[in-house]
């Protein structure tokens, strides 16, 4: 018996093994679709040279076809066999980052597949760092496509289990690795090195922060001069409405089916009362000096339509649990999740990235 792979963290049991993995670097060969683990999130994977692989992952995500993938890779020695005329920044990057959170938009070479690249002049490349991830594509010696394991729009997948409930017979993937619970949470930050200055299309697991004292110079956000979003009455950059570029950055993605309303400290109490007089079961999602202070604003005991849940006061934490909670409120039957946002500095601006998007439907 072959033993499994890598040390999620977890514990051995349900890890992929050598032999699983083995096999499922055949099944990519002959064009098959891998639901793999990655740090951030669980990807579903097909073989990125292959069109026809390819488009059984659109097909599986009911994903529009102009959108384009991550083609994942084992190391960085691989960037030249995907994209061309790499500035410097990129290896600076993939020396600093690789294998881990981040995927680089770079222009792309002449035979990547147009399906993998959304017809776009560019591509989008990372190295994950996930054992199992990594075991996949050394064993497959190839390009790895692959968005998160998802129904186009839904949240993201972070345990082997989410993606098998996602995905049930027939219209499974040929085979699931299993890697534990992802160790990140929350996606890859994508940041175009295609623009004039490196640009944040997608705050992620590498923060930008990170990126900034890496590239030594400012990383603009893409969209942060729009302000149409607002957290209770506070007005939030967001993202250009128009661009596609990134669907990603598509505001109605990473969404439960339970509505998502977001809180500040100074607005939750407010905001729990006006859903307890609609009548809505909701789950509030806040710190623990917030779920105080709001309960103590309650009066009289908590209702029945309530449920109070203390996030956690670390923000890689707060990512690593996100989609969880996001999911439990769907399992648990709630018409709705009134949340706490972080603040946006580190990982607290991608877990709000990901927040206002789900709150936007
Ligand atoms: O952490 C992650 O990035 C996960 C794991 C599986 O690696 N993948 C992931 O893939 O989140 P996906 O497809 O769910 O989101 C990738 C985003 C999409 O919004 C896509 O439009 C954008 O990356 N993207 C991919 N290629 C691009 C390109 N050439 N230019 C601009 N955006 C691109
Ligand atoms: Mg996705």
């Amino acid at each position: 018996m072959s033993r499994p792979v890598g040390s999620a963290g977890d514990g051995a049991t349900g890890l992929a093994t050598a032999a699983e993995i083995a096999a499922a670097a055949d099944l990519l060969r002959r064009g098959g679709v891998v639901a793999f683990p990655t740090e951030t999130v669980y990807g579903l994977g097909a073989d990125a040279a292959n069109p026809a692989a390819v488009a059984k992952i659109f097909d599986l995500k009911g994903r529009p076809a102009d959108h384009p993938l991550i083609v994942h890779l084992a190391d960085a020695a691989q960037l030249p066999a995907w994209a061309i005329d790499l500035p410097a920044a990129a290896y600076t990057l993939a020396a600093a980052f690789w294998p881990g959170p981040l995927t680089l938009i770079l222009r792309r070479a002449p035979q990547v597949p147009d399906c993998v690249t959304g017809g776009q002049t560019t591509v989008g490349l990372r190295v994950p760092a996930h054992p199992v991830a990594q075991a996949l594509l050394r064993a497959f010696a190839g390009g790895i496509a692959a968005p998160s394991a998802n129904k186009f729009g839904r949240v993201s997948p972070t345990t082997a289990d989410h993606v098998r409930r996602e995905f049930p017979a027939p219209h499974a993937p040929d085979a699931i690795l299993d890697g534990g619970s992802c160790q990140v949470g929350v996606e890859s930050t994508i940041l175009d090195l295609t623009a004039a200055t490196p640009t944040l299309l997608r705050p992620g697991g590498v923060t930008r922060e990170q990126l900034q004292a890496c590239l030594g110079h400012p990383v603009p956000l893409r969209g942060q001069a729009g302000n149409d979003h607002t957290i209770g009455g506070v007005p939030e950059p967001t993202p250009d409405r128009e661009a596609v570029r990134a669907p990603g950055l598509l505001e109605s993605h990473y969404a439960p089916l339970a509505e998502v309303h977001l809180a500040t400290p100074a607005t939750l109490a407010a905001q729990v009362a006006v859903l307890q007089q609609e009548n809505v079961r909701f789950v509030v999602l806040a710190r623990r000096d917030d779920v105080q202070a709001a309960e103590a604003c309650g009066g009289a005991g908590v209702p029945c339509n309530t449920l109070y849940r203390t996030l956690p006061d670390d923000d890689a934490e707060y990512a690593r649990r996100l989609y969880q909670y996001l999911r439990d409120a769907d399992r648990d039957g709630f018409d709705a999740i009134l949340i706490v946002p972080p603040a946006p500095t580190g990982l607290g601006l991608a877990i709000r990235d990901r927040l206002q998007r789900a709150a936007s439907r």
